[in-house]
């Protein structure tokens, strides 16, 4: 009998050890490094039990290399095609990160659901009649559409060989195993050897594939790190429990922008496209409150208008508290600093704190003169007027910087019914026929003056 390899991988980074060691050199953390079988016999292809001889690659002029026309397939979800760059590309792999409970597999059983074509969705997760009471709220009486549960690799290329789908949803890869490796599901050299077998699948046959994956408390994919390299696109949902807002990001894209931005609203049945994002983050309130400032941002290609709250207050205990959610604390520090030094405001003394409303994050510069506005509306007990909207920069030495599309900023503000907009003097404005009042600012000052008198 051959004797059976085993090998030592680090659970946390996936590096390889031919013996047992106590910190992994790679990624310095201590007692990750774990033995695992790594071959038991001999594979050949992904189809069970059957022995093909694998085609020959040959090379090709890449002119001579045939494309199908259609090279998409539309997922009938339109913020879910945007995030893949125009729908799934055929035999690409997918996999889908986000914390417990973000809805994963809400979101991808809604596309299984809703999808013309044959979908094969498979779960290790949930049973079918629990899968069939969640498809019964979101969207009832699809038929083409199946659900299985199982956890083996074999048996799942079995049963696709007997359905034969266009679509195959995996939740989750961290339970699938692998008859070829003996070590336990969700460990590192199983998740790289269902993975394997499925890219394998997908390539060989164009079928696409996509994954969920579990992340760690530290919110990287469980798993190697070379399970993100494997696969085409990564994708992450993510979004704040207690609110009802989710959004889908691409962090790598094999065939795609990675700039594009889902977002989503959970809702009893399922989640809803919000495809008017601008309108739902920003609250009605008709009463001026101090504090409060909206910025027009850009994530990805789409506008996207936010709102700022501020909260400034005189500091109780000898530290002030700087507090910020959806937004880089360092960022407001920055801030902060530039508004000490360079406006003269005291804000030395006093508790800061900042909030972005919605329940999203935002790292786009361009919200900057937002951020200040809001605090010193706040500082000074003075609600900005109603209408008026921001997008600068903020640099060091307290100028308002340029931002990019600026042109389509000033537009989606102007759509959304806002009056004015603070921009830097610096940004080349091409539009023509405007309604809305642009203030161009070159100093934090200007607006200051403008805004408070
Ligand atoms: P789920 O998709 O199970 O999350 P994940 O797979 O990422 O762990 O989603 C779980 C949450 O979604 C759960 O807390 C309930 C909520 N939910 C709704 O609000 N409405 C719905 O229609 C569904 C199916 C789930
Ligand atoms: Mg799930």
């Amino acid at each position: 009998m051959a004797k059976t390899k085993t090998a030592f991988f680090c659970q946390n980074c996936g590096t390889q050890y031919a013996k047992w060691v106590g910190q992994c050199s790679a990624c310095k953390e201590w007692n990750t490094v774990v033995e695992e079988v790594i071959q038991k016999e001999e594979k050949t292809s992904w189809k069970a039990n059957t022995t093909t001889v694998s085609k020959i690659a040959k090379p090709l002029r890449v002119n001579e290399i045939s494309t199908n026309k259609e090279l998409r397939l539309n997922t009938f979800d339109l913020e879910f095609n945007r995030v893949l760059g125009g729908g799934l590309v055929p035999g690409a792999l997918v996999l889908l990160g986000g914390e417990p409970g973000v809805g994963k597999s809400t979101l991808l059983l809604q596309i299984a659901l809703k999808l013309p074509y044959r979908t094969l969705y498979v779960s290790g997760e949930e049973s079918q009649k629990q899968i069939k009471m969640r498809a019964d709220r979101i969207h009832p009486n699809s038929e083409t559409c199946f659900i299985l549960t199982e956890t083996k690799t074999q048996n799942i290329f079995r049963q696709i060989e007997a359905t034969e789908p266009d679509i195959v949803v995996i939740d989750s890869i961290q339970t699938l195993h692998s008859d070829y490796i003996e070590s336990a599901a969700g460990s590192i050299s199983q998740v790289r050897e269902c993975t394997a077998e499925l890219i394998k699948f997908a390539k060989e046959t164009n079928t696409p594939v996509i994954l969920i994956g579990h992340i760690t408390k530290d919110g990287s994919i469980a798993g190697p790190k070379i399970l993100e390299h494997m696969v085409d696109t990564v994708l992450q949902f993510e979004g704040d429990r207690n609110y009802v807002y989710r959004i889908l990001r691409a962090l790598k894209n094999r065939f795609g922008s990675t700039a594009e931005l889902g977002i989503y609203e959970m809702q009893g049945g399922g989640l809803r496209q919000v495809n008017n994002p601008s309108e739902i983050l920003i609250s009605k309130n008709d009463e001026g409150l101090s504090g409060t400032a909206i910025a027009s941002t850009v994530e990805g290609m789409r506008p996207l208008m936010i709102e700022i709250q501020a909260l400034v207050s005189t500091a109780v205990y000898g530290t002030p508290q700087r507090s910020t959610t959806g937004y880089n604390a360092k960022r407001l520090n920055m801030l902060l600093a530039v508004l000490e030094k360079r406006a003269g405001f005291k804000l030395g003394a006093k508790d800061v704190f900042l909030n972005i409303t919605g329940g999203i994050s935002v790292d786009d510069p361009a919200i900057d003169l937002a951020v200040i506005a809001a605090i010193l509306s706040s500082n000074e007990d003075i609600p900005i007027e109603k209408g008026v909207c921001f997008a600068a920069e903020v640099g060091l030495a307290g100028e308002i910087r340029p931002v990019q599309r600026v042109n389509q900023r000033i537009s989606e503000a102007e759509k959304l019914g806002f009056t004015s907009i603070y921009v830097s003097k610096n940004n080349k404005i091409t539009l023509k026929n405007t309604k809305i009042e642009i203030h161009l600012v070159s100093k934090i000052e200007d607006m200051v003056s403008a805004l408070f008198g």
